[in-house]
């Protein structure tokens, strides 16, 4: 199964929000990689847990952080969280319901894998593109 791979062009130029989009590729991976070696329900149970948990602590992180930035493009973003928050909540329900089976493996590639690359790239450089102005505003 394809896994993403952290790289400069997921980097949307902010430290702190690239770390964390670093350790949320990385829990997704270990769900896939745990969905796809059949690892056991506990141990599988643990990694959706994980990505869950994490992915929770991210968003909020980021949508604090952009309240506080009076960033215009809020309300988006938290619709656009809660989307994903939804899909991921689903997945587990499947998993729990009918277990590791290889349509789920599957999407999660296609939707967790796609959304994640998509928003980064998109909703959140927009985001990162604000910061900079709003700081070099303040500099200059
Ligand atoms: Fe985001």
């Amino acid at each position: 199964m394809e896994k993403i791979e952290w790289n400069d062009d997921l980097s949307i130029g902010d430290e702190l929000i690239d770390e964390q989009h670093k350790a949320l590729i990385k829990r997704l991976n270990d769900v896939a990689r745990a969905m796809e070696e059949q690892q056991g329900e506990r141990e599988i149970t643990r990694t959706l847990e994980f990505l869950s948990d994490y992915t929770c602590f991210h968003f909020a992180a980021e949508e604090k952080q952009m309240e506080l930035a009076g960033y215009p493009g809020l309300e988006i973003q938290k619709r656009n969280h809660s989307e994903f928050l939804k899909t991921l909540k689903n997945l587990e329900n499947d998993f729990y319901e009918e277990g590791a089976t290889r349509p789920l493996a599957e999407s999660i590639n296609t939707f967790l894998f796609n959304w994640l690359t998509k928003h980064i790239k998109g909703l959140d450089r927009e985001f990162a593109v604000f910061l900079s102005d709003i700081t070099e505003g303040n500099r200059g």
